[in-house]
């Protein structure tokens, strides 16, 4: 899963500049591959892992950035690496050199406001100029380098079943556990509507950004390093947007995590069974599914011993 993120800037990992002695003058090398929607997650993961600085999914065919190589020397690859990932083999890959602009300034002039729901995610620059609707819970964001601009499809339906939820239930006071926090998008909206929240990411990184984006939101969070096993207590509500294979693999350990309701994002819709039914499997009653842009979010009911799942 990725969003659309400029070629090199949020996406560089901490601490990684471009470095000019590695790459072309003035320019940036695009990688080009076919992709069928069950494998863009893994695939995207693998060019994340070799080096690409920035990525963006297209309905068949997934486009990466790289800043190693001279101009006309193409980034070398891992080839052991792209030998068992089909798609990344050398006669699969089309690379072509593209001259380099201001990323970062093309890109954050195409975010706009994201609404889901009641809420309405604005990027920080453009939130001194944001007038706020009537009822609109409005959250301020900086994605830095972390995942949760409040624009990809998974973010959003996560976002629209949020404000449902609080809308029927009313979040106030309740706790609730965010797995997978990225930039806390889905954390602090909840914080907002008065309920208690643990933000948990594997990636310190993002733990980072979820903690700069609360306070730049006026809200408090427990945050943690590391994956469901860190949520000491069993939540009311968690939420999950992870990636299919991941939200497969943790299925039963959500499932245990989740007191009453269980929100998981990042399914592709052709992966919809395998992941459905590892969450039933593990005990969750699927309540809803809803579906965009090929991407799929459920809300499933959990029920413990003495207590009704709402
Ligand atoms: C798709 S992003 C979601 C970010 C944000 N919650 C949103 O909805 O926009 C998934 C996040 O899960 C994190 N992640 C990946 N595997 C994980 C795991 N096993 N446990 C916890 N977090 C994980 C990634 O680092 C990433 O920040």
């Amino acid at each position: 899963m990725s969003e659309p993120t400029p070629p090199s800037g949020s996406a560089i990992p901490a601490g990684v500049a471009p470095d000019p002695s590695r790459s072309g003058p003035g320019s940036r090398h695009r990688l080009e591959v076919d992709v069928h929607p069950t494998r863009r997650d893994t695939v995207g993961a693998h060019l994340w892992a070799l080096g690409a600085t920035g990525l963006e999914e297209r309905p068949t065919t997934l486009l990466a950035w790289f800043e190693a190589g001279a101009a006309d020397d193409h980034p070398t690859l891992d080839e052991d690496l792209a030998a068992r990932v089909p798609e990344l083999a050398p006669a699969a890959r089309r690379w072509s050199v593209e001259p380099d602009r201001d990323w970062q300034s093309e890109w954050k002039a195409t975010i706009a406001p994201a609404r889901a729901g009641r809420i309405v995610v604005v990027p920080s620059w453009l939130a001194p100029t944001h007038e706020p609707g009537d009822d609109e819970l409005t959250l301020v964001l900086d994605p830095g380098r972390a995942f949760g601009s409040g624009h990809h499809a998974t973010t959003l339906l996560c976002l629209e079943l949020l404000d449902e939820l609080d809308e029927e239930l009313s979040l106030t006071g309740r706790t609730l556990a965010d797995v997978g926090c990225g930039t806390g998008v889905l954390a602090i909206a909840a914080a907002a509507r008065g309920a208690v929240v643990t933000a948990v990411d594997v990636d310190p990184t993002a733990v980072a950004v979820t903690r700069e984006n609360a306070e730049r939101n006026g809200v408090e969070l427990h945050t943690s390093t590391g994956s469901v096993e860190t949520v000491a207590e069993p939540a009311e509500v968690v939420v999950a947007n992870l990636v299919t294979d991941v939200l497969v693999s943790l299925a039963a350990d959500l499932v245990a995590a989740t007191r009453s309701v269980l929100i998981v994002s990042g399914i592709a819709t052709v992966r919809r069974d395998r992941a459905l039914a590892a969450l039933t499997r593990a005990g969750a009653g699927v309540v809803e599914v809803r579906e965009r842009d090929g991407w799929l979010a459920a809300r499933l009911t959990v029920t413990t011993s003495g207590e009704a799942a709402s």
